[in-house]
């Protein structure tokens, strides 16, 4: 999982300090705009709130749960499964007209103790078990799942080493995973999804290897998930260059979790506010455009990390407190300059 430290620990690039896009008038919901759905993270804490169904419902076409349909909302314990937040999720989805795509079905930073201390033979019943019958149960209802999230090391030197990599092998607990969730759900679109991989060169190309060794050995891998967590630091040209080598896959890509945060983990950030804005305007209109010169069979969807400023993870961090702006409306809703850019990107 993404901290602000290993987001935004690319290199730093003097950007130009042309100011920003100021934020435009009022236009197009996105979902018009772009040739495939945009997405929304979510929760279903936010659903009696009226000013982000409003927004949600006239922007986006898409949904992302954003913390109820992993195992933290669903893995009991003693392993049974409990889908009333899940349910609540794809319920919203569903009343509100949206695509669903469910996140995420194994991740490294979930389900290790409710699997401690089992024997191989029930861990991997109990792991297929999971898979299957989450992914069953939404059939019909989610159109794609994040299966297996943040595989890659931190540094994208190799792998990561988890309990599930421990119990059931590097690749082959990968494998299994997808090879379970298509077996439950033969129509759903199955990605692969990691952060950092525009940010950091390294792992971008550590996911890729992963990605192609996957296909090689025959595994129902049909898409990439980019979380695109912005470092707006970064210097010009990582981004298209990921995206480049992405698109040769032929799978398709999701925009999966895009946010760019304004601000450093440097102790002290002497970037003018001006600057800082300037760099997510030319970072997130790179992003816009490398997506958008993909194929469109293999654009996927392009989801942003949350609503409005005040509902982005990054603003929960009690460490960094809150007043970050790395999404495309503010708190009332309004479109913020990062709007600006990737509506200007598309056109
Ligand atoms: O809302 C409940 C609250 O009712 C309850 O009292 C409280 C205590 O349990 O939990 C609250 O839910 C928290 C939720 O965020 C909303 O704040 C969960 O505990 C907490 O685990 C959850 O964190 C989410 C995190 O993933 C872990 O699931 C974040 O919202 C979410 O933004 C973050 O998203 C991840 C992506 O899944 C993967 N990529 C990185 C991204 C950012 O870290």
């Amino acid at each position: 999982m993404p901290t602000r430290r290993s987001v935004l620990s690319g290199s730093f690039a003097l950007a130009a300090c042309a100011g920003a896009p100021s934020a435009p008038a009022a236009t197009r919901p996105l979902k018009d705009l772009l040739p495939c759905p945009v997405g929304v993270c979510g929760m279903s804490g936010q659903f009696g709130d009226a000013g982000w169904r409003e927004l949600v419902a006239r922007e986006f076409d898409q949904f992302t749960p954003e913390w109820e349909m992993k195992m933290e909302a669903i893995l009991r314990p003693d392993r049974s499964l409990d889908f009333s937040r899940a349910d609540a999720c794809a319920d919203f989805a569903g009343r509100n007209g949206m695509r669903l795509h469910g996140h995420a079905l194994v991740w490294y930073s979930q389900g290790a103790e409710p699997f401690a201390g089992l024997d191989k033979s029930t861990f991997a019943r109990d792991y297929d078990r999971y898979v299957r019958e989450v992914t069953a149960r939404y059939r019909g209802r989610a159109v794609s799942w994040d299966v297996v999230n943040e595989p890659v090391a931190e540094d994208g030197d190799g792998l990561r080493t988890h309990h599930w990599s421990q119990s059931l092998g590097e690749i082959d607990h990968i494998r299994r995973a997808f090879d379970v969730a298509h077996e439950a759900d033969p129509d759903a679109v199955l990605f692969l999804n990691d952060y950092n991989l525009e940010n950091l060169p390294r792992k971008g190309a550590a996911f890729l290897r992963l990605v192609e060794t996957l296909m090689k050995a025959g595994t129902p891998i049909h898409g990439i998930g980019t979380q695109s967590h912005l470092d707006v630091e970064i210097a010009e040209g990582q981004i298209a260059g990921f995206f480049r080598e992405a698109a040769q896959f032929g799978l398709k890509i999701h925009v999966s979790e895009l946010d760019a945060s304004l601000k450093s983990d440097r102790r002290v950030d002497l970037r003018p506010d001006g600057q800082k804005r300037a760099q997510q305007a030319a970072r997130v209109t790179e992003l816009t455009e490398s997506f958008m010169a993909l194929p469109d069979d293999q654009r996927f969807a392009f989801t942003v990390w949350g609503a409005r400023n005040s509902d982005s993870w990054l603003n929960r961090d009690a460490r960094a407190g809150s007043g970050d702006q790395p999404l495309l409306f503010d708190a009332s809703g309004a479109p913020t300059p990062m709007h600006g850019a990737v509506v200007a990107a598309l056109d």
